[in-house]
């Protein structure tokens, strides 16, 4: 079942989305060379407590920390560890859950660390901008499914793919609800979208094959065939109008 907000529900789903939001932006000032994926996770950690929230990952499934930290060929879920370095020349994606008042926010970007090539550049935008193709189809009257077409629409038009091993979800009072919200498939297909449904929107897109596999930590997925991964990721709110995002600062 899927769960519609009301509009006090979003209120309070509109907060939590704020504080992944500033701690994102918060984040964006610190990264460069020599700073390890442990800083910003004790960084990250330290600003959802100021602003009273909690954060969402540490303890779910035994993840153990706030935020999740994903270099170059990683594609989501990597640990934050005081042995890995950021780099010139590296792209890093920063995952981020919190919870407020009993409501989550989630949100995820990709970002450079100091210079970075041109082809690298490129994933990153078409990344982001293949999520705001999937969010623009959040409007009532739609189905679930035509998301993910438009996502991976946009995607292999521009000669990437998408990771088929992770999937957008609905939430609320969880991190995760329904409906799992895959970035493929035919459009036209699953429930219709409703005023009030609340979705996380989150694309992950290869360089290269769509292929990923589990290190031994068994969090870190990074690409089976070593090419480079971005991840952006939006909470987001159907509304009669427009899909109002809630994990942006505005
Ligand atoms: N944005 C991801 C998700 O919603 C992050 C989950 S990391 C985990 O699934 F540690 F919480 F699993
Ligand atoms: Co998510």
């Amino acid at each position: 079942m899927i769960i519609i907000k009301s509009q006090q529900e979003i209120a309070k789903m509109a907060m939590a989305g704020r504080i992944v939001a500033e701690i994102l932006e918060e984040l964006k000032k610190i990264i460069r060379p020599g700073v390890t994926t442990l800083d910003l996770d004790r960084h990250a950690e330290e600003f959802i407590a100021r602003k009273g929230a909690r954060p969402a990952f540490k303890g779910y499934r035994s993840y153990p920390s706030a935020i999740c930290a994903s270099i170059n060929n990683q594609v989501v879920h990597g640990i934050p560890s005081a042995s890995i370095v950021l780099t010139e020349g590296d792209i890093i994606s920063i995952d981020i859950g919190v919870v407020t008042d009993g409501f989550f926010g989630d949100a995820a970007v990709t970002l450079p660390v100091g210079a970075i090539s041109e082809e690298a550049k490129r994933l990153l935008e078409v990344t982001e901008s293949a999520l705001y193709e999937g969010i623009n189809m959040a409007l009532p009257g739609r189905r679930l499914s035509d998301i993910g077409n438009a996502v991976q629409r946009y995607v292999e038009q521009n000669g990437y793919s998408v990771v088929r091993d992770f999937v957008g979800h609905g939430i609320g009072t969880s991190l995760h609800e329904e409906p799992q919200i895959p970035n493929f498939g035919r459009p036209g297909e699953g429930p219709r979208l409703k005023p009030g449904m609340t979705l996380a929107i989150e694309p992950m897109v290869n360089m290269g094959n769509w292929a990923i596999e589990i290190l031994e930590d068994n969090w870190t997925a990074v690409t089976k065939d070593g090419s480079l991964s971005a991840h952006f990721e939006h909470t987001v709110v159907v509304t009669d109008d427009k899909p109002e995002i809630l994990t942006r600062i505005s």
